[in-house]
């Protein structure tokens, strides 16, 4: 058995490294046998060692930042064929057998003390195949891999474009150590492998869809297509056909058939946020889509075979809505086979640094000279209720980095709300009683992004000007309206 790692980031991208029959330590030291050159690796991160049935195993080492398959934080796991192993930064994708090296490219190339940053490995002979699924066109959908690469392709690197075959789109990275996350992490792995329905619930902004997507992009559906649809965005009416489809001339306007989300699934996962809002006639529809496998798009005569599976997510409590008449209960009990619960962030505030770190490091392409929290802001990021989850907190972080004078973001850079301990506007939806707080916050940011363009193009206004999108006579405008 020849398996391997395809490198999916970094320097040595598109390379292979060809496991061998014993231990492989992975990590930021020089003398391990595949050394990472990445920050956020450990110096002996984890090991991959042959496991029973001719396959591998990943450990963790007790690295600082975690083993990720699948986007999922492990132990310890077997590989499976086309899995995403995640160190720091780094991905890898593992093929249980490589496919066909050319000859020549010895097996035993397994690099012994060469870093993933001055590549000693095997140039990859293509990229790590597997069949291509034609994603259908739609703005809910996150197509799977895309092109197939020609067949015996021998380039050194593999092209730097990220939807190959193979090379499903990497899970998304949910942050948190917190116990009550922990939970959550042990339930998408459980749930991953299935094809049962999933029910996520949690407070708004907790990670729901992150969630959703956490759980496909560990299933063996990974690489068809997840659809999602927000069932509190579409108008009532039109509701069947965005899900179901439709036939030609199934209604007025219908000049041509539409397939709907559900068959637009097929073969990965659909994804129907706010279930609660449903309406009552497509649950029932849905109901017996979900039992019979098969979709009758809206005016069509013969049903169609579909195979997805349906994940649904709510922030409502939805037996409270069945009560009231308004979500039925044998969908709600067909639905919630496996129910994960996202903690609100109030509920884990171990986690808060940790994440606002990372927002930190992600938005600061907005403003490259700010590099860290002072104290003073993380303790306030700690002891506020976030009422909008890490939502709030992202957007909150987002919102610092902009207008921050100095290389440090400091309580003043955080909206007033927040220094106040009280609810956000973007949490109570930015209506009500809000509303003035939320005015005076939008004054507030813009007057601070305007003092920092202006200092970033030394005072010159018409560079100012250029630089904020709008013409000198705005600008001039609103120097006066803020007395600067
Ligand atoms: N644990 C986490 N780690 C990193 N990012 C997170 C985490 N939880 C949430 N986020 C981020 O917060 C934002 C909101 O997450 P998401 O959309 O999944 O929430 P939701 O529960 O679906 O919210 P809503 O009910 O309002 O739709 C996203 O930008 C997401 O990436
Ligand atoms: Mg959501």
């Amino acid at each position: 058995m020849t398996a391997g790692l395809w490198v999916r980031t970094g320097s040595s991208r598109g390379y292979w490294f060809v496991l061998p029959a014993d231990e492989v330590v992975l990590g930021r030291d020089l003398d391990v046998e595949l050394p990472i050159s990445d920050a956020e690796v450990s110096r002996r991160h984890a090991v991959i060692a042959p496991a029973a049935g001719e396959r591998y195993a990943v450990r963790d080492l007790g690295s600082r930042n975690g083993t990720r398959v699948n986007g999922i934080p492990e132990a310890e796991r077997v590989l499976e064929e086309g899995d995403l192993l995640q160190l720091g930064r780094t991905q890898f994708v593992f093929r249980a057998r490589l496919p066909a090296l050319r000859a020549g490219d010895a097996v035993e190339l397994a690099p012994r003390r060469s870093t993933l940053a001055s590549p000693g490995l095997v140039p990859a002979p293509g990229p790590p195949a597997a069949p291509a699924a034609s994603a259908p066109a739609s703005s809910a959908v996150t197509p799977p891999a895309a092109a197939a690469a020609t067949p015996g392709d021998t380039r050194a690197r593999a092209a730097p474009d990220d939807d190959r075959p193979g090379d499903p789109a990497a899970p998304p990275e949910i942050l948190g150590e917190a116990p009550a996350l922990l939970e959550v992490f042990a339930w998408i792995r459980r749930a991953a492998p299935v094809d049962s329905p999933v029910l996520l619930r949690g407070e708004t902004g907790t990670g729901k869809e992150l969630a959703a997507r956490a759980i496909h992009g560990a299933s063996p559906r990974r690489r068809r297509p997840f659809v999602a649809l927000n069932c509190a965005a579409v108008p009532p009416d039109l509701f069947e056909s965005e899900l179901f489809g439709h036939a030609r001339g199934a209604f007025t306007g219908a000049f041509t058939g539409k397939k709907g989300l559900v068959e637009m699934a097929e073969g990965g996962t659909l994804f129907l946020d706010e279930i609660g809002e449903c309406p009552l006639a497509a649950q029932a529809k849905l109901l017996r889509v979900l039992d019979a496998r098969e979709v009758l798009p809206v005016g069509a005569e013969q049903p169609r075979r579909v195979d997805f599976r349906l994940l649904a997510a709510t922030h409502r409590d939805l037996s409270a809505a069945i009560e009231a008449g308004g979500f039925r209960s044998d969908l709600y009990f067909r639905i919630k086979v496996l129910e994960i619960v996202l903690p609100p962030l109030r509920e884990r505030p171990q986690d808060i640094p940790l994440l606002a770190d990372r927002f930190l490091e992600e938005f600061r392409r907005l403003n490259p000279a700010v590099h860290a929290f002072a104290p003073a802001a993380l303790d306030l990021l700690r002891r506020y209720a976030w009422p909008g989850n890490v939502r709030e907190l992202k957007n909150a972080i987002e919102r610092a980095v902009l207008v921050a004078a100095g290389p440090r973001i400091e309580p003043e850079d955080f909206p007033l709300e927040l220094r106040a301990g009280l609810s956000s506007p973007e949490a109570a939806g930015g209506t009500g009683t809000c509303g003035a707080a939320a005015e005076t916050l939008l004054r507030d940011v813009e007057r601070r992004h305007i003092l920092r363009v202006l200092r970033l193009a030394e005072g010159n206004k018409t560079k100012a000007a250029a630089l904020l999108g709008v013409d000198r006579g705005t600008l001039y405008n609103k120097l006066r309206e803020f007395g600067l």
